[in-house]
């Protein structure tokens, strides 16, 4: 099964009490854990299989450590992961990595240089990590490619997102993250989900220039779906209007300083 698009997988938002693949290919598959506590504030926590190696993308907050360990247990045994790719600092995005370096104290955290400085003070120090501005491509056991791309002061000054060459996805970390009450997995509407994604951007991403600074980066790449930390997956027919989106948008500083000083 290789899903070229989210939406031809028909059911995918049927059973949330397993983990949902999202793309799967030889020696490379790609999987939805939740979280699924019922908040507007939704967090999301994907795992990437390719060959030996096991990745967990924006692994949660320490609450959300059991269910996380509980969805990959459906799958692999939870000592076997290998890697967490930590796109910044942020309690809900890895605070859980500790609980995780109990369980396999091998394991390496993939983060940007900033964020690695305060990673410590969530409580273990003593671990391997991959510098992602060292290795801004990191080859997977199946010789396909992570690309690691840098997103200043999207929201935090280290924030930095993952595209996967393979599955032409872009974890994108809170980059078109949503709040929403009314959730589901796949965006189905994308001008609806506009609230949405501005419930979260417009005072907590920095600026414009930050947001346009960001897509040019994106321009060489062919992105299948965007799976951001919160809120829904945007699948590939919405990526140049969530594109879009993000250039046009007006935040952070642009609304908290709209004058020169
Ligand atoms: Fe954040
Ligand atoms: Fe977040």
């Amino acid at each position: 099964m290789k899903l070229q698009s989210l939406r031809e997988a028909g059911n995918i938002d049927r059973d949330l009490s397993l983990p949902t693949p999202l793309f799967e290919a030889s020696n490379h598959a790609i999987y939805w854990l939740g979280i699924m506590e019922d908040a507007a504030f939704r967090c999301n926590c994907y795992l990437l299989i390719d060959g030996e190696r096991a990745i967990l993308f924006d692994p949660g907050s320490r609450p959300h450590f059991a269910q996380c360990v509980a969805r990959v247990a459906q799958i692999m045994a939870p000592t076997s992961v290998t890697d967490l790719v930590i796109c910044h600092q942020d309690p809900d995005v890895g605070a859980s990595m500790i609980d995780w370096l109990d369980l396999n104290p091998e394991l390496q955290i993939i983060t940007s240089p900033r964020t690695q400085i305060l990673l410590p003070y969530f409580g273990k120090s003593d671990y391997q990590w991959i510098n992602t501005v060292e290795v801004p491509e990191l080859v997977l056991p199946s010789g396909h490619q992570l690309r690691f791309i840098s997103a200043p002061f999207l929201h935090s000054p280290a924030a930095f997102t993952t595209f996967d060459a393979c599955s032409g996805f872009l974890f994108s970390g809170d980059i078109w993250a949503a709040i929403t009450s009314n959730w589901s997995l796949l965006v189905h509407d994308f001008e609806g989900h506009r609230a949405n994604m501005d419930s979260f951007h417009l005072h907590y991403m920095a600026s414009n220039r930050a947001c346009r600074g960001f897509t040019a980066k994106l321009k060489s790449l062919e992105i299948n779906a965007i799976l951001p930390q919160h809120g829904s997956i945007l699948d590939r027919c919405f990526v140049p209007q969530a594109i879009d989106y993000l250039e046009q948008l007006q935040c952070g500083m642009d609304l908290e300083y709209p004058q020169k000083l």
